[in-house]
């Protein structure tokens, strides 16, 4: 199997599968706990139906949406995602320069492994920073004054990390940074000698956005000190309206999911909110972000831009999204598996064929605006 015969998000997995040592791949396709909501995050649009309207004349069509201020070409941008150079030796590189040929937006984490000084300069397409609240106040200030001397185009905080999500499928490999593998663990590896060999013959691994203020590099702090240690429990909504009136630009919290959350969101001035679980990485058993979707619209749709992520695997899934009121649709495994297997090459497949689906769905849907999809078109079961 090669990249050119994946036609779709299973054909990325399995590839991604037989290439990556087992606890990378483990990695990106695992979840917390039993991974309810991780699989609940793709059912839920299955339980949703398309009603399709015919003979309205859709040879043109326009896939734009404008959300937090930036015009995407496409209605989808790319998650931010931690350790794209372990997936990949062009990691956020791959991605980004994917995201610029396509249009949209993509997410740096504070745990990714290129600078967002360098991918700014690099490409104009809007950029967000995700990051987290650490206990350190001033560390908190100065990360925003890199983004935004950086020219980032706006500020993503994860809200739904306050502790580790249990991933069960890491423990039993040892994967954490660095490396603690179990016996299990190096012997995936070892299977996997392409990987190694690339690993090793390309740029040292770096966490630049936190390598200035935290010293990860001799293995004194790992992810998992990172979390438990430096980042801070106590946030609270006061702490968030500081860092919003800081940044004073367009700001989301991403893992909001009760309407109540989404209102106080409003209240300290973000412009955004992504409803989300982490890809069912953190809480099991919360709900879908699309399940939750209508509610949190219709009580705020119209004074905030309501995105979401989690369990996107076909443009039909994100015009379900676009048919209940979401701004723009984040995507992560549906990329990384993609960028395993080709890099930029991979993650430009990905994005294009979801860009055609969509193309294609919304021509079959009748509609040559995405702004013409709503809920008179969609029948739940
Ligand atoms: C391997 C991996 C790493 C991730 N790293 C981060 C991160 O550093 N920060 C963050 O806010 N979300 C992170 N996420 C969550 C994604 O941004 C996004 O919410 C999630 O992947 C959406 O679900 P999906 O993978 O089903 O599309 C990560 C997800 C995966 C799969």
């Amino acid at each position: 199997m090669r990249l050119n015969q994946c036609f779709n998000f299973h054909d990325f997995r399995e590839l991604a599968r037989r290439r990556l040592p087992g606890p990378i791949f483990n990695y990106i396709d695992g979840a917390a706990d039993d991974e309810t909501t991780y699989r609940r995050n793709t059912t839920a649009f299955e339980q949703c139906d398309l009603l399709p309207s015919v003979l309205r004349g859709v040879e043109q069509v326009d896939l734009s949406v404008t959300v937090m201020g930036q015009k995407l070409a496409v209605p989808f941008y790319c998650s931010p995602t931690a350790l794209q150079r372990l997936f990949h030796h062009e990691g956020e590189r791959a991605v980004a320069a994917a995201a610029a040929n396509y249009g949209t937006m993509f997410g740096v984490s504070s745990l990714g492994t290129v600078s967002l000084e360098e991918l700014r300069k690099k490409y104009s397409t809007p950029q967000v920073y995700q990051f987290y609240f650490h206990k350190d106040r001033g560390l908190n200030r100065a990360m925003m004054q890199r983004a935004k001397k950086a020219g980032v185009n706006a500020m993503m905080l994860t809200v739904d990390s306050i502790t580790g999500g249990n991933r069960e499928r890491d423990l039993r490999t040892g994967f954490s940074i660095p490396f603690r593998l179990t016996l299990g663990g190096m012997i995936q590896f070892a299977a996997k000698p392409m990987w190694g060999i690339n690993y090793a013959t390309h740029e040292r691994f770096k966490l630049p956005q936190l390598d200035e203020h935290v010293d990860m590099s001799s293995g004194t702090l790992s992810i998992g000190r990172y979390f438990t240690e430096m980042l801070d429990p106590s946030m609270n909504w006061d702490n968030v309206a500081e860092m919003v009136q800081l940044w004073n630009g367009q700001f989301c919290l991403k893992g909001i999911m009760s309407v109540a959350d989404a209102k106080r969101a409003i209240d300290i001035g973000c412009t955004g909110i992504v409803l989300s679980n982490h890809g069912g990485r953190q809480l099991d058993g919360s709900r879908s972000a699309f399940d939750q979707l209508a509610e949190v619209v219709d009580a705020v749709g119209d004074r905030i831009d309501v995105m979401m992520d989690g369990g996107v695997q076909r443009g039909t899934h994100i015009l379900k999204a676009l048919s209940l009121g979401a701004k723009a649709v984040g995507i992560g495994r549906y990329y990384l598996f993609p960028l395993a297997v080709g890099g930029q090459e991979g993650v430009e497949r990905a994005l294009g064929l979801l860009r055609a689906e969509i193309e294609r769905g919304l021509k079959l849907m009748g509609c040559t605006k995405v702004d013409q999809l709503s809920r008179e078109n969609l029948r739940f079961r």
